[in-house]
């Protein structure tokens, strides 16, 4: 998938030869007023742009693209005014603003060769991200590939030898956004846990890191029988991948967990038919820990990273597991499956159990775990449980990054609705009520003591079911890669 060139310029604005210059637009108190950057082109209009952009319609919204052709007034052809929405009481924009209206223009430049924008004047890093993940399009399945992404995007600053390295960062971040897309939207017929091992294998070699794939008959002899019920039921049998980083001195020993059911069809318990195509994204907690450990080696983070992977397809066949039958899981601990549709949490115990073995002081956990997240937060915003302390710092860079995210609780008397007649717990409630902080209660069970860890739920915003908006396309969105990234820069610098 071709991915724009990002270079740094010093240049005036008014002066660089390209298709379109992007200038930033926001909605002030008195109406439409021009962002920061844009001061010379202004002048170059003669100090009358507002008032022609408000003659197009423009009100500074976010997502609002307004093109108009520049006839000379600027050696770009077209200006392209973006909406960055409302500044805070300051007059001030924030990164996620940035961020947003620079993929919206990026979205709006598909088919442009050459642009350059003034955002980066703002903030460079999320002008350079945004840019990145707004011309992010997923054609590889389509015969003819349409108009094809922005090709070159010039970004304007006052200093690019000293904002060389911030530009490089940022583009890492990215490119480990893009890959997490690139798995979660190949289809669930290419991505299988066999052929999905494999691409995560082979992207934690290129930039080496120690890579485990257990097979079906390792998993047998490791007796984990969570990964190995769940997917029973499939012609392809499940893996687990451990793919490790060790940087140089590392601070912290942080380890990963993601979710990846390659197909969720309920099993015996069966989804009903409308939207369960989407269930091929079940395994984007799996794609961005992936993503996130090569992207920790990327950016030579002073940690050990290590991430734990299990990876099955949930189907209902004559060898599928069933409701009633009880699974030995990794480590000992027996579950009771009264419905085959909640198979995140049992191939996650299975993990989690292997990942706690090496003695972390961190566990990030993530996965599109219950239609229950959706419900109480909505599709962009992530539930957020765990260790209190590390919930909540996990919920901050979740909000921090832009991609949306929220504590929620464990509650302890939810615990009792998930004791089984005949094992050590059961998978389900026979309620309702809490769905997802009942999963996560199920996974707590399997954290081991003292290690600090967080559960990101994020059923909703893994995957864009509505229209694109901002950075984020329609389908994967590459969610929780940010936030992982952020975080984990944080144990860097504070431990
Ligand atoms: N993969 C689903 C959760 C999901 C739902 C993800 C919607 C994305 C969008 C998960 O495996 C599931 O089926 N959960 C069940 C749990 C229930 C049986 C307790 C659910 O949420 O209905
Ligand atoms: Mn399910
Ligand atoms: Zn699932």
């Amino acid at each position: 998938m071709s991915v724009p060139t990002i270079t740094l310029t010093e240049s005036d604005p008014t002066g660089i030869a390209v298709d379109a210059l992007v200038v930033g637009t926001v909605q002030g108190p008195d109406g439409l007023a021009l962002a920061p950057g844009a001061e010379t082109v202004d002048s170059a209009f003669d100090g009358g742009l507002v008032d022609l952009l408000r003659l197009l319609g423009a009100s500074g919204k976010a997502d609002e693209v307004v093109k108009l052709p520049t006839r000379g007034a600027v050696a770009a052809k077209v200006l392209v005014a973006v909406g960055l929405g409302k500044p805070a009481a300051d007059g001030g924009v924030s990164s996620e603003q940035v961020r947003r209206a620079a993929g919206a223009a990026a979205r709006a430049l598909s088919g442009t060769a050459q642009a350059a924008s003034t955002l980066s004047t703002i903030d460079l890093a999320a002008a350079a991200q945004g840019t990145l993940l707004g011309a992010y399009a997923f054609t590889s399945y389509k015969s003819e590939p349409g108009d094809g992404p922005l090709g070159e995007m010039q970004l304007v600053t006052s200093d690019p030898a000293g904002q060389r390295d911030t530009l490089e960062e940022a583009t890492a971040v990215a490119e480990a956004v893009r890959t997490a897309r690139d798995l979660v939207n190949t289809p669930p017929n290419d991505l299988y846990p066999a052929s999905f091992a494999e691409r995560a294998a082979e992207l934690g070699r290129q930039v080496g890191l120690e890579v485990e794939v257990l097979d079906e008959t390792a998993l047998r002899e490791g007796g984990y029988g969570g990964i190995l019920g769940v997917g029973g039921g499939s012609s392809r049998p499940p893996r687990l991948v451990r793919l490790r980083y060790r940087g140089e001195n590392p601070k912290a020993k942080v380890a990963l967990v993601g979710k990846g059911i390659t197909f969720d069809t309920g099993g015996i318990s069966l989804k009903p038919a409308p939207n369960m195509d989407e269930m091929t994204s079940d395994m984007a907690g799996a794609a961005a820990v992936v993503a996130s450990v090569v992207l920790a080696a990327r950016l030579k983070y002073p940690l050990e990273v290590v991430a734990t992977v299990p990876m099955a397809e949930n189907m209902p066949s004559g060898t599928a597991y069933r409701p009633g039958d009880v699974l030995t899981m990794y480590g000992g601990k027996t579950v009771e499956v009264l419905n085959t549709d909640a198979e995140g949490r049992l191939i996650l115990a299975d993990a989690i159990v292997r990942a706690c073995e090496d003695q972390p002081d961190y566990l990030i956990e993530t996965s599109t775990l219950t239609g229950a997240q959706v419900v109480s937060l909505g599709k962009r915003t992530a539930g957020i449980m765990g260790s209190d302390e590390f919930r909540d710092r996990v919920a901050t860079f979740a909000q921090a990054t832009g991609e949306g995210g929220w504590p929620m609780p464990l509650p302890e008397e939810l615990r009792a609705d998930l004791d089984s007649k005949l094992a050590d717990i059961a998978n389900v409630t026979g309620h309702r009520w809490g769905g997802m902080l009942a999963a996560g209660l199920f996974l707590s069970e399997f954290v081991a003591d003292g290690v600090q860890w967080a559960h990101i739920d994020i059923a909703g915003p893994a995957f864009n079911t509505g229209s694109p908006w901002g950075y984020t396309p329609k389908g994967a969105t590459g969610v929780p890669v940010r936030t992982i990234a952020a975080v984990l820069a944080d144990i860097v610098a504070n431990g």
